[in-house]
């Protein structure tokens, strides 16, 4: 902790939470069982983001594609997001963070649903870390969706065609008013983004970790973010 500069901080950390199913497997285990014991390293994350300061950090925690998995997976991590989601918004208050979610809200169970938004509802003046849970979500979802409305915004004249740039636009993008995403974290030793924040993402420094997602923690955090703070981000400039 002491060899972290706090005044260099990532403002935005993303994470591609990955390997719970290999977690699972290595231990004869149904992969719903990596799922659940991803649940610590969650909470490792948020509380070490909130403790250190930073101002945004968004999980990836069900993509558009996961949809596709078996239907025995997605019934299983539905209903653990219901659980989870119950058991951690009392803890989540009390660390003053603001939940939010992003994603296709409507793809999602009424269950799950209805949850989240108890969970947004109960944090929503909270004014320490703002935690993006990205339900059913994916960068291309992102910007079509994104597209729609500046599309809609333009028919009904509340906006030029001209008016149209990155900033005006990034304010329609579902993680809105977060900056752009300063470090992506993935776990579980793959080297791709598999369709996250594409836009959001565009400066990220990129860290592929080979840890599974369930052995995520602190730790390996703070050596994140010690790493980022020796990257050189040009920003397509020089330094001279
Ligand atoms: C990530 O772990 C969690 C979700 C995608 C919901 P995986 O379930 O993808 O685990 P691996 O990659 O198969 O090990
Ligand atoms: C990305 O992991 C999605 C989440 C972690 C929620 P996947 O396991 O679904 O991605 P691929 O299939 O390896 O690209
Ligand atoms: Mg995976």
């Amino acid at each position: 902790m002491e060899e972290i500069s706090l005044n260099n901080l990532p403002k935005h950390i993303a994470v591609i939470m990955d390997g719970n199913g290999r977690w699972a497997k290595s231990r004869g285990a149904l992969r719903i069982f990596g799922h659940q014991n991803g649940i610590k390293a969650v909470r490792e994350t948020v509380e070490a983001c909130a403790e250190l300061g930073v101002g945004y950090l968004t999980l990836y925690t069900f993509s558009t594609e996961n949809w596709g998995r078996p239907q025995v997976e997605v019934d299983g991590i539905m209903d653990l997001l219901v659980k989870t989601i119950g058991d951690e918004v009392p803890r989540l208050h009390k660390n003053n963070v603001q939940m939010k979610c992003i994603g296709d809200m409507d793809a999602l169970p009424a269950t799950a649903r209805k949850n989240m938004e108890k969970g947004i509802e109960t944090t929503k003046n909270n004014t320490g870390l703002v935690l993006n849970i990205a339900l059913s979500y994916s960068g291309k979802w992102d910007i079509i969706q994104a597209v729609r409305k500046t599309a809609s915004a333009v028919k009904s004249g509340e906006m030029s065609e001209e008016a149209i740039d990155e900033e005006q636009f990034s304010h329609y993008l579902s993680t809105y008013p977060a900056p752009d995403v300063d470090m992506l974290i993935r776990t579980g030793g793959d080297h791709r983004i598999s369709n996250y924040l594409l836009w959001q993402s565009a400066y990220a420094e990129l860290l592929f970790l080979d840890v599974l997602w369930p052995d995520f923690r602190k730790s390996h955090l703070l050596e994140a973010i010690k790493t980022f703070q020796t990257r050189d981000r040009r920003f397509g400039k020089t330094h001279d």
